[in-house]
């Protein structure tokens, strides 16, 4: 650890070596910010860098194949690199479900959460961490995240040892958005002039997809903390499910503030990922966005990470650049990318300099 505060040190292994995570420091009573949790007042998002003008858009998928509903995701996708979606068709039933089955985990003694720690989860495909990178870090976010994969390597057979709690309500859950991922694909990919998503793509492409329940449990001082530093995601693109309690900021396209996504029951909100602006070379944008940790409740949401097999080998797509424009990019394996991304903590978009020529 690089930090050589003592109080640090005891925090980092209860957390970390020990398996408690976040949910566990706060079910032991802390009634105060610990030092490892606290950050730089230069880092916080002060309420003076909060933009309460400008918003992302909302855009109703009722009727997919309506071309002004393809041309504003594809807007969206390269002007703000966030939008949510509303009438998706998955029904309210299965976000709730899903969500209270992460309440459920959550609730679970420490003894039963700990099972799936990196060090005694039954099988890969199931794993709880802390913060994101605390390897890494010197100031952790105040955030336990579940997740689960969806594939390619035979998943079904593992989802047994998945927890009973919230395993039925994650698989519908990542069942249910699967068309509407792909038809979210289909619309970006044919936006770059991609003609059709054959299975050979869909499987390069989207089938090591992964859901992860974050769990940001309720912060006695949360203008100290991070629920997670702006970053962008490392994925094509990411949708996600939140909750009523809100927290989620996107930075503005003039870099200079941050836009609230405002909870709107049954939306999800979708992001582009670095794996997409590389795809599309700049055409489409992956957007920092952070989290604000909330000072009255436990706050859960649930991103769908669409993500690449690890031996995919990405960069700006053929028909993205026809028109004779220079790639911006090399070609990166997707694994090499995950695990650049994965061994720092997060920072903006600075991983996104790994693949850029
Ligand atoms: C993420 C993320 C936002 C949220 O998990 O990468 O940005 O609202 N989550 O939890
Ligand atoms: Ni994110």
């Amino acid at each position: 650890m690089p930090q050589s505060d003592p109080n640090s040190d005891e925090t980092f292994d209860f957390v970390v070596n020990n398996g408690n995570g976040i949910k566990g420091l706060v079910d032991a009573g802390i009634e105060t910010v610990p030092q490892l949790y606290t950050v730089p007042i230069d880092e916080r998002l002060e309420p003076n860098k909060i933009i309460t003008h400008g918003s992302i858009p909302v855009i109703d998928v009722s009727d997919w194949d309506d071309p002004k509903v393809k041309e504003s995701i594809c807007e969206a996708a390269a002007e703000c690199g966030f939008f949510q979606i509303i009438n998706h068709g998955v029904p309210l039933e299965v976000l709730d479900a899903v969500r209270e089955s992460a309440h459920r985990f959550f609730g679970l003694p420490n003894e039963e959460r700990s099972k799936y720690w990196p060090v005694n989860s039954p099988t890969d495909t199931v794993v709880l961490t802390t913060s994101f990178a605390p390897q890494a870090e010197t100031v952790f976010e105040w955030k336990d995240a579940l997740t689960m994969r969806f594939g390619p390597h035979q998943y079904r057979e593992s989802v047994p040892l998945w927890p009973p709690v919230c395993r039925d309500e994650v698989l519908e859950y990542g069942e249910s958005a699967k068309p509407v991922v792909r038809k979210l694909m289909e619309i970006l990919l044919k936006g770059l002039k991609v003609k059709e998503i054959d299975k050979a793509r869909e499987y390069e492409l989207m089938t090591a997809s992964i859901v992860t329940i974050n769990y940001y449990p309720r912060c006695p001082n949360p203008d100290l903390t991070a629920g997670i530093f702006p970053h962008s995601d490392a994925s094509i693109i990411t949708v996600l499910l939140q909750d009523d309690n809100g927290g989620l900021y996107v930075r503005a396209t003039d870099g200079n503030g941050w836009i609230h996504v405002p909870p709107i029951d049954g939306a999800f909100v979708v992001n582009i990922g670095d794996m997409l602006q590389i795809m599309s070379n700049d055409k489409y944008k992956s957007i920092e966005h952070r989290v604000v940790a909330n000072g009255s409740k436990n706050r859960v949401s649930v991103p769908v990470f669409v993500t690449p097999r690890m031996d995919a080998v990405i960069g700006p797509l053929p028909e993205a650049i026809e028109s004779g424009e220079q790639p911006l990019y090399k070609k990166v394996v997707c694994g090499d990318y995950f695990r650049h991304h994965f061994g720092k903590k997060h920072d903006g978009k600075k991983s996104l300099e790994f693949a850029r020529i």
